[in-house]
């Protein structure tokens, strides 16, 4: 048995008070001393030191809605975002089953942008040469952090909704032998992840808050990895409504809008492989510049929120937590507490990929577009998105035509790059990919017993 680079498993990144006390103990130090530490990777999970969810429960005056909205904050992952997670999980199931090995084969990451970070570097720990594929009109601070951690970059033509072009150079580049794609949006690695580390970590960081269930699962999908902690929800509480939000300039679930947009991270304009869209129970469509002023208010509006009530404590909490893609599923949360008429006992839960720290050049743009964004225009912007969220543009897809809509969509994207009818016609039962989850338990034994072989 080969030995693989030594990285936690899927349980140690769902509670990572299993890690033995002594690395655990390295990691926290690395953190906070070295991000480029390989001990590092034990960092990679939803937990702080003290073995808590890293969330926020966003004040009502804020929401305007009585269920409580509770998200989960990824900017704390190693490299800024939860993307690093199916990063690392792809990597090192492929080194457990052989098929990637260091010195040996460079690590290709097709990407829009985090899972590209995420995949530069956790490279950068793991010891591998990787290449970034990915559009060349997303944020700058994307690319600069990509060769900070010594990747090369790949830049196909477009921005977030041309991310299909990266995936038809990435499938150009894996001819040469030397090359293993970590393919976020089909392999499962991606889904396991969310499913098992995001899922439980939702379901325990509602735990003391209203009737400590979650009644719905807000998640803007662009792999489609993150909405996959809703099947755990789901497991766990039958009732829990998934909903997939897209941006309303490009609804390609919806009815197979492919628009640009500004919602950097989502809406990729296909339905992923690894989307289990048969707990996909609604799909609600979110204005992109909503986001991006939803996001200015949040950052630069404190006196505004104030008066509103949010105490000042809470508001420089919130300013550097999200990006416009946690602003989408925060709009989305409420927009769904309202749409099933939730309560002060529910709660709904939402995720925040990344925070602000790559996100200066977007409200750069916003300022070039608006003349004005004096605290007079947030005042106004935070009354028009905030408390005029409705309940439209939300569609329910739990029929049996919405179904085959979205398995026709996924069909339409993937039989063309090789994979069998058989295969996707396999996905349409809750098995398939109950089977796939179990298969935690095989890796989380085999890292386990490699990472230890001298
Ligand atoms: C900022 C941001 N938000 C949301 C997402 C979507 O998450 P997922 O790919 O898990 O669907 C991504 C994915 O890269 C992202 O970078």
């Amino acid at each position: 048995m080969n030995k693989i680079p030594f990285g936690p498993t899927y349980e140690e990144m769902l509670h990572p008070s299993k890690i033995s006390p002594k690395i655990r103990e390295k990691a926290l130090v690395a953190k906070v001393n070295n991000e480029l530490d390989p001990i590092n990777l034990f960092n990679i999970t939803w937990k702080n030191e003290k073995n808590e969810v890293n969330k926020i429960v966003l004040p009502k005056e804020l929401t305007g809605v009585e269920a409580n909205i509770v998200v989960l904050l990824g900017k704390n992952f190693p490299s800024g975002s939860h993307k690093v997670g199916p990063a690392y999980s792809t990597l090192i199931e492929g080194s457990v089953d052989g098929e990637i090995t260091p010195g040996e084969h460079t690590i290709l990451g097709p990407s829009t942008g985090n899972f590209g970070i995420g995949v530069s570097y956790i490279c950068n720990l793991m010891k591998y040469d990787s290449i970034v594929i990915m559009p060349d009109n997303m944020s700058k601070e994307r690319y600069e952090r990509i060769e900070r951690y010594g990747a090369k970059l790949d830049l196909t033509p477009g921005t977030e909704s041309d991310v299909i072009l990266t995936l038809e150079r990435t499938f150009e580049l894996k001819r040469n032998p030397k090359n293993r794609s970590l393919a976020q949006f089909e392999l499962m690695p991606n889904y396991r992840f969310h499913r098992h580390v995001t899922g439980n970590s939702c379901i325990e960081a509602v735990e003391g808050i209203g009737n400590g269930r979650i009644a719905a699962f807000t998640s803007a999908v662009g792999s489609a990895g993150t909405i996959a902690a809703g099947d755990q929800i789901k497991a766990v509480y039958p009732e829990a409504k998934v909903v997939a939000l897209e941006p309303y300039e490009c609804s390609t679930l919806m009815n197979g809008g492919r628009g640009q947009h500004r919602i950097e991270g989502i809406g990729d304009k296909m339905c992923t492989l690894i989307h289990n869209v048969l707990n996909t129970d609604f799909i609600a469509l979110i204005k992109d510049d909503d986001t991006v002023r939803g996001l200015k208010i949040i950052h630069d509006g404190i006196e505004v929120l104030k008066e509103q009530g949010i105490s000042e404590e809470k508001a420089l909490l919130l300013k550097e937590s999200f990006g416009p893609s946690g602003l989408c599923n925060i709009i989305g949360a409420i927009k769904i507490a309202k749409y099933l008429k939730l309560g002060p006992d529910d709660n709904v839960v939402t995720i925040a990929t990344d925070g602000f720290d790559r996100y200066d050049s977007v409200l750069e743009d916003l300022e070039r577009r608006y003349l004005e964004t004096e605290d007079f225009v947030l005042r106004r912007w935070f009354n028009d998105i905030f408390r005029k969220i409705g309940e439209e543009d939300v569609t329910d897809f739990r029929s049996k035509e919405r179904k085959e809509q979205l398995f026709t969509q996924k069909e339409n994207d993937w039989l063309k790059f090789g994979y069998e009818q058989s295969y996707l016609d396999a996905m349409k039962k809750q098995e398939f990919w109950d089977n796939e989850y179990h298969k935690i338990e095989k890796y989380n034994d085999l890292i386990i017993k490699m990472r230890e072989q001298k």
